[in-house]
């Protein structure tokens, strides 16, 4: 999906140094996210949120979309050479004294939930990170980059670690289908996540971020938790942090609590049951495309509302590293029916309907196995405006046959991610 274009990147046809200096923001805190408004962030935007859903999956970006973005598809490169250290590490494992099976944190949301940020640690140096169920890459801002292409942001610094080591000739890239993107070089450090611990995990170090990562400022890098078969490195790909925790883990999985407005958690190793009500289904999922990827059928507006086809042949994927839910044009059609006012808004690119309406809840299948409720208060996004008249959608339709089912289905459902088995537990949150 995302295609590797490192020439490019490298031959500068990304060149063009644009360094628009973000905002400067504080430092965030360990375990919390400072909530810190950034003066060019007028809130959530859905048409901001849409375009980067489209752009990490190499989506056709509409032609309204780019008009509300106005040009958003410049990038900065840059490129610095590291230095090497001669520190050895041990072999990939785990810190069998520090990690009893489990690994436990929070996850923040940024920007009122457009992003939920989890503290990982990295050869002794806190990062919060966008954990991505979507993509396979743990790259992260770093001392490489600049300090235009930094400010605002926590960036790690390899030198300052003690087991920080180079990996000779690896390089990364992740390459979105309107030319942004990040690029870099790689080595291996000590990775915990609240306490599971892998000692030489591979991490990936920017040393060029597209302007859409540089402006992100609460963003220091992604971890990725899809599979390791869609990792970017090269030539020689390397695992996730979830799949070299796995053998170590007391059950080997992890789960997703996101919830809105409020701290979630990110667990690794254990379900906690207090999290959900009734039983977990755990439905298979397709890994050949390399996510957490699942069939779905049908659809229903409200609890009760009637069974109604989807598109034929669906397939979805559970992505916490997107903020929207993107699904078929049935189901948007379908669902916005029933929202008196809802209209396709080419001015911003997605479907909008008054703010004061009343949202029923939406109903999604999963496999014939589960009905996942959506509910309408989270599919209210955001006003387009400062009016506060007309409101961005949360659900939108996807332009390819992939659904993207983000944060706006995970705070409705609690979400099991099984790498021992390749499944996914879904249930109902607990209030
Ligand atoms: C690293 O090791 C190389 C070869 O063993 C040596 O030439 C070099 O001086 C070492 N660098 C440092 C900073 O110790
Ligand atoms: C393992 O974790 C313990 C406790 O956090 C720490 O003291 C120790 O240095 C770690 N060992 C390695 C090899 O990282
Ligand atoms: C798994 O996904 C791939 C790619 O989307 C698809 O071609 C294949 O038919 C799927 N397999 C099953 C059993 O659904
Ligand atoms: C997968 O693992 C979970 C948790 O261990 C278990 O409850 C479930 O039955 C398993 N599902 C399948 C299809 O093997």
């Amino acid at each position: 999906m995302q295609s590797i274009v490192r020439a490019l990147l490298f031959c500068g046809l990304l060149a063009p140094f644009v360094a628009a200096a973000p905002q400067k923001l504080q430092k965030r805190g360990v375990f919390k996210v400072e909530r810190v408004k950034n003066e060019k962030f007028t809130g959530r935007s859905g048409p901001k949120a849409l375009i980067k859903a489209y752009r990490k999956f190499g989506m056709p970006l509409p032609q309204g979309l780019l008009d509300a973005m106005g040009n958003s598809g410049t990038s900065s490169v840059q490129s610095v050479s590291i230095q090497e250290t001669n520190i050895t590490v041990p072999a990939a494992g785990i810190n069998e004294t520090a990690t009893p099976g489990t690994g436990l944190v929070t996850a923040t949301p940024e920007a009122n939930d457009v992003e939920y940020l989890a503290p990982v640690n990295i050869g002794g140096q806190t990062i919060n990170l966008d954990f991505d169920s979507g993509s396979s890459d743990l790259w992260v801002f770093n001392t490489q980059l600049d300090a235009a292409s930094t400010t605002g942001h926590q960036v790690y610094d390899p030198s300052l670690s003690q087991s920080f080591q180079l990996m000779q000739d690896q390089s990364w890239t992740i390459q979105y289908g309107d030319g942004s993107g990040a690029a870099g070089n790689v080595g291996t450090d000590v990775v915990d996540i609240g306490g599971a611990t892998v000692t030489a995990q591979a991490v990936e170090l920017a040393t060029a971020v597209s302007q859409s990562f540089v402006d992100d400022t609460a963003n220091n890098g992604l971890l990725g938790l899809a599979f390791s078969s869609i990792n970017t490195v090269q030539p020689q790909q390397q695992k996730t942090f979830f799949d070299n925790v796995m053998p170590d883990l007391a059950e080997p999985l992890f789960t997703a609590d996101l919830r809105a407005n409020a701290v979630g958690a990110y667990e690794f190793g254990r379900i906690d049951n207090t999290k959900f009500t009734g039983d977990m289904t755990w439905i298979p999922v397709n890994n050949t495309q390399g996510f957490w990827q699942f069939s779905t059928d049908t659809f229903a507006v409200g609890a009760d509302g009637a069974s109604q086809p989807g598109a034929a042949g669906g397939q979805a994927i559970a992505d916490t590293g997107t903020t929207l839910l993107l699904t078929s044009a049935e189901v948007v059609s379908g669902y916005y029916q029933q929202v008196p006012g809802a209209a396709n808004n080419a001015e911003v690119g997605g479907v909008t309907f008054p703010c004061d309406s009343d949202l029923p809840d939406l109903m999604l299948d999963v496999s014939g196995m589960y009905m996942a409720k959506i509910k309408g208060s989270d599919i209210n996004f955001a006003a387009i405006d400062n009016t506060g008249t007309e409101c961005f959608g949360g659900v939108q339709s996807s332009p390819v046959n992939l659904q993207i089912w983000g944060d706006i289905f995970f705070k409705s459902q609690f979400v099991a991610f099984n790498g021992g088995n390749n499944t996914l537990g879904m249930a109902e949150h607990a209030v």
